[in-house]
């Protein structure tokens, strides 16, 4: 009885939303506009007070609105799901990082046109499994080993996308009801998927060098984890790095813990060192990439690296979750890093994200913009009286698409006053208009821009 009447509400909220979201998606509402607030938009619609809650909370997960409690709730610009462009072609796209090189569908195609002939084809009809072929693994191998680590072909793995990977690695890892580790501001997919897998997050404290390993082995001791995420490179959003002898120090921890942990390295590339932390554990570090940054994101393949204790759960959660390669898209994967044209466009990106990098810290000079010259994003510390969810509504107002520090903080309510921007997407043009809008925007007030 009491889960029918559950499921009944929970109807209720998300059709609530969905009809917001209608309202949203037709231009009705529109980027920057306040939401009711919370009790007019339940006396309005007789609905009750915590339903009206769970509507707002539902439309925020679905990064269509920017809120905190008690400090309004906006309709955020750029859908996810939309693409590069947002919701009108006319919006500046600094919410979400696809970085495309004007021209590089040329040598994707030039490499990519051998798999059109009728032999590669019909191997590409065949079911995938996680392993891929040995030609894949020794490829991949050869293409994610950097200075200081070098990857055994036979600990390779395939998935769809960098995403799929860490989904299939958490679901092998990670029980339903159980703890995965992440970094206290994390990649808000993880927090997606840990919802969907029924696991729970323990947020681990961080510090200009990344996670903290003594944070790590007090969450540890407090109550048990079953695993950790953490980015210790180009962290997305912070954009910090952890130093060699933090990695170290952090492998040696997993060790005497017995845990295991993920490591995504999907903007790592952009970097030359450190090497990575499964250079100081490769028996527990399962180590994450794929192709959406040096390629493109809808041209994706993840990759896995897993120690060979685990390969077996991971192939078997792969294959569960339905998160294996496709036949096209592994030959495609396979041709680009076969003939080195993924190799020239991670290097040609490596240059297209130092000169945005740069282009950023000239026109946000003086603000509290805190960027690794090799990222692709940059974290900014809002100057008073912004408050991030005020500054992504008014920023939206502007056609400018960005993103609050809410959306990657696991504890709700600790967010910092700050937003992330992601410099890869917009040509260069369209950037430099984007962040002089932005600065001139943080030197304005709230009140002049939003009202209340
Ligand atoms: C930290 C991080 N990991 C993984 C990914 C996703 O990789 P893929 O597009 O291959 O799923 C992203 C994409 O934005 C990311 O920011």
């Amino acid at each position: 009885m009491h889960s029918v009447q559950y499921s009944v509400r929970m109807q209720d909220y998300v059709g609530i939303a969905d009809q917001v979201a209608v309202e949203i998606e037709t231009g009705r509402l529109r980027p920057g506009d306040r939401l009711l607030p919370q009790r007019e938009f339940a006396a309005q619609r007789g609905i009750a007070a915590s339903t009206a809650g769970r509507v707002y909370a539902e439309l925020v997960r679905r990064g269509l609105a920017t809120g905190e409690v008690g400090r309004g709730t906006f309709v955020r610009a750029g859908r996810p799901d939309r693409g590069p462009a947002g919701p009108a072609e006319s919006m500046i796209n600094l919410a979400y990082n696809f970085p495309i090189l004007p021209g590089q569908q040329v040598p994707l195609a030039d490499s990519a046109a051998r798999m059109l002939r009728p032999e590669p084809m019909s191997a590409a009809m065949e079911p995938v499994i996680a392993t891929g072929s040995a030609a894949a693994r020794e490829l991949t191998a050869a293409f994610v080993g950097r200075a200081g680590w070098q990857p055994r072909p036979a600990d390779i793995l395939f998935t769809g996308s960098g995403r799929q990977a860490i989904a299939a690695t958490v679901a092998a890892l990670v029980p339903p009801g159980g703890r995965l580790g992440v970094e206290a501001l994390t990649y808000p997919v993880v927090q997606g998927l840990a919802g969907r897998l029924g696991v729970h997050l323990v947020p681990i404290a961080m510090d200009a060098g990344g996670l903290i390993p003594a944070a790590l082995a007090a969450a540890h001791r407090k109550s048990p984890l079953h695993a950790l995420y953490l980015q210790p490179t180009l962290h997305n959003p912070l954009g910090v790095t952890m130093p060699p002898q933090r990695r170290a120090e952090l492998a040696a921890l997993l060790d005497t813990l017995d845990l295991y942990a993920i490591e995504d390295a999907v903007y790592a590339f952009l970097r030359d060192e450190p090497a990575p932390l499964a250079a100081h554990g490769r028996d527990r570090i399962i180590f994450v990439d794929s192709l959406s940054k040096r390629i493109a994101p809808g041209l994706t393949t993840g990759f896995a690296v897993v120690p060979a204790g685990l390969a077996a759960p991971v192939a078997a959660a792969i294959a569960s979750g339905a998160w294996t390669a496709t036949g096209f898209g592994l030959q495609a994967a396979a041709c680009w890093m076969a003939d080195g044209t993924a190799q020239a466009l991670a290097e040609a990106k490596r240059a297209d994200a130092a000169a945005r990098q740069e282009l950023t810290g000239a026109t946000l000079a003086g603000l509290a913009v805190q960027a690794d010259p090799a990222a692709y994003h940059c974290w900014w510390e809002l100057p008073v009286p912004w408050r991030a969810d005020t500054f992504v509504a008014a920023a939206a107002r502007l056609g400018i698409a960005v993103t609050p520090a809410a959306a990657y903080t696991v504890s709700p309510g600790q967010a910092p006053n700050a937003v992330r921007l992601a410099l890869a997407s917009p040509p260069l043009a369209g950037l430099a208009a984007a962040l002089q809008s932005l600065a001139g925007l943080a030197r304005s007030s709230p009140d002049d821009l939003l009202g209340s």
